[in-house]
């Protein structure tokens, strides 16, 4: 078993002339479905916390998007966006066609700030109920529910069958005390559902088939997913991406943990029967002409979970039912999550799942570079060999152009993603082509970006988010302690430069 004593440091690393990167993979044209990308370069979804508690595109939106859309990448994923009409936070919606207008200024500006070259797709994201730890009275006097397999545990472990009759409200005050003075007992009395809600917080399973709204998901989702698309095209986009990724409700049913017994749950068959339906009722309402990408895991990382030979398989699926991308991810999911404080939510991000999700440089003797992407070549070895040319997109730990360029040689994806590295520098893809890449800001996998995601605050990054703060025409985050945006980038020898 590997540990994560192992400090790295991104490493030196060689970058292109201009004529190099005009020349090279990963700047030269490629397609998806029926739509020209100018380039193999990728921006993934980054949720930045930036819309409006209901969800509409704001001045901060539209700032976050122009600053990736500057760097002019080949595609550009917009954040997680709710499908349905209902209070999320300030996470992007697309649930209800009041949300069109402002998405559709997002689109304009990505095209204006991009001069048309950049690509924009929209994840479709649908997530069940997560709630925050609770005050241990709150739990016991007021959520816990006691019933008679309740009571009958509470006699059974303490030995006295009164509790059997006993008031409710004598035993919600004995089991709080029992939290306090007597956690073996609670071990016995609560069931691992209830201790779990307790200690993290109540989180809705794919499997509570006792919920007639999670019962009936296969009914609602493919309906939303579909609407959601719809929306994204009238808005102007040029496609979407289906989140089957990390926590959420999607990928929740793809992985072998989704024991549901209606047909949607078990075998690999029936846990793929629910995404190959939303994918199925997306196609319908969008047509044919139109991106339908999907995002999913080349392994869950939990214990119990999804591993590549189930992701090699549901690639072919996918591909074979349509899908006009794949994007592989990799692990943040809620099972391994690290136990919250009281009053805050579990973060997917936390565990060793979430570890893979978004590795930093604190790592194994492997390091966190480019960790993913054998995931991606698996399953684009079995695309391939299924007879599909549907293209893979691979991410995690991407920094450098070499890096990228050396994965596109191999066949190990069609294009190569990086999140984290373009928000320390939304101009780097930019950099590269006018042969600047020595300038580049380099990410340092250190994750203060992440922290602020966890906290659901604006998401900006250390390299740059206090640079000349007092600058004019500088936006702030809500405390007026970070800039937005990173401070903008004029070659130094504007004018006579490569190919802009
Ligand atoms: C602040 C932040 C927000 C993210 N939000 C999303 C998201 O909305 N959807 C998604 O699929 N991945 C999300 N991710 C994961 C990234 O898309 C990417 O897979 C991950 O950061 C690893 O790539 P990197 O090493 O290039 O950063 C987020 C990552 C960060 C840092
Ligand atoms: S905050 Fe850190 S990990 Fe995040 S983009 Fe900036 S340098 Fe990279």
């Amino acid at each position: 078993m590997s540990r994560f004593t192992v400090r790295h440091r991104p490493p030196p690393t060689r970058w292109p002339t201009a004529e190099e990167a005009a020349r090279s993979r990963w700047f030269s044209p490629a397609r998806i479905g029926r739509l020209e990308v100018a380039e193999r370069t990728w921006v993934p979804a980054m949720v930045p916390w930036r819309a409006t508690e209901d969800g509409v595109v704001t001045p901060e939106v539209l700032e976050w998007y122009a600053r990736f859309a500057d760097g002019q990448p080949g595609v550009l994923v917009v954040e997680a966006t709710g499908i349905r009409d209902v209070a999320s936070g300030p996470l992007l919606r697309i649930g209800d066609d009041r949300f069109i207008p402002g998405l559709r200024t997002l689109v304009e500006t990505v095209r204006e700030h991009s001069q048309g070259r950049t690509r924009l797709f929209i994840q479709c994201i649908d997530f069940l109920a997560v709630r925050r730890r609770p005050e241990p009275e709150k739990f016991f006097l007021r959520f816990l529910d006691v019933d008679a397999a309740l009571r009958q545990r509470l006699a059974a472990a303490s030995g006295e069958p009164a509790w059997l009759e006993a008031p409710e409200p004598a035993i919600r005050a004995h089991l709080l005390d029992a939290g306090q003075h007597d956690r073996p007992l609670l071990e016995q009395i609560l069931t691992a559902r209830e201790r779990e809600s307790l200690d993290y917080g109540y989180r809705e399973r794919v499997g509570d088939t006792h919920l007639p709204w999670v019962r009936d998901l296969p009914r609602t989702l493919p309906g939303l997913f579909a609407e959601a698309a719809r929306r994204a095209r009238v808005a102007g986009f040029d496609g979407v991406e289906l989140h089957y990724a990390h926590a959420y409700t999607m990928a929740s049913f793809l992985s072998r943990l989704n024991t549901r017994d209606d047909g949607y749950g078990g075998p690999r068959e029936h846990r793929v029967r629910l995404p190959l339906e939303v994918l199925a009722a997306t196609r319908a309402r969008v047509g044919s002409d139109y991106v339908i990408g999907i995002r999913y895991l080349g392994d869950d990382v939990v214990e119990g979970g999804s591993r590549i030979d189930d992701a090699a398989w549901f690639g072919v699926r996918f591909a074979e039912a349509g899908a006009d991308y794949l994007s592989v991810s990799k692990g943040g999911r809620f099972e391994d999550a690290r136990q919250p404080k009281v009053g805050e939510a579990v973060y997917p991000y936390t565990g060793r799942s979430g570890y893979e999700c978004m590795p930093t440089v604190i790592s194994d003797e492997r390091g966190p570079f480019g960790r993913n992407v054998p995931l991606a070549a698996a399953i684009r070895a079995a695309v391939r060999a299924a007879g599909h040319a549907t293209p893979v997109v691979t991410s995690g730990g991407i920094f450098a152009f070499e890096q990228a360029e050396a994965i596109l040689r191999r066949g190990e994806a069609d294009f190569v993603a990086a999140a984290r590295q373009t928000l320390a520098d939304p101009d780097w893809f930019r950099k590269i082509r006018l042969g600047h890449g020595d300038l580049v800001r380099r990410c340092e996998f250190t994750n203060y970006c992440e922290g602020l995601d966890q906290h659901h605050k604006q998401v900006t990054c250390k390299l740059w988010d206090r640079v000349a703060l007092d600058a004019p025409g500088v936006r702030r985050t809500s405390d007026g302690k970070r800039r937005l945006s990173a401070p903008s980038w004029r070659p130094p020898d504007a004018g006579a430069a490569g190919r802009e």
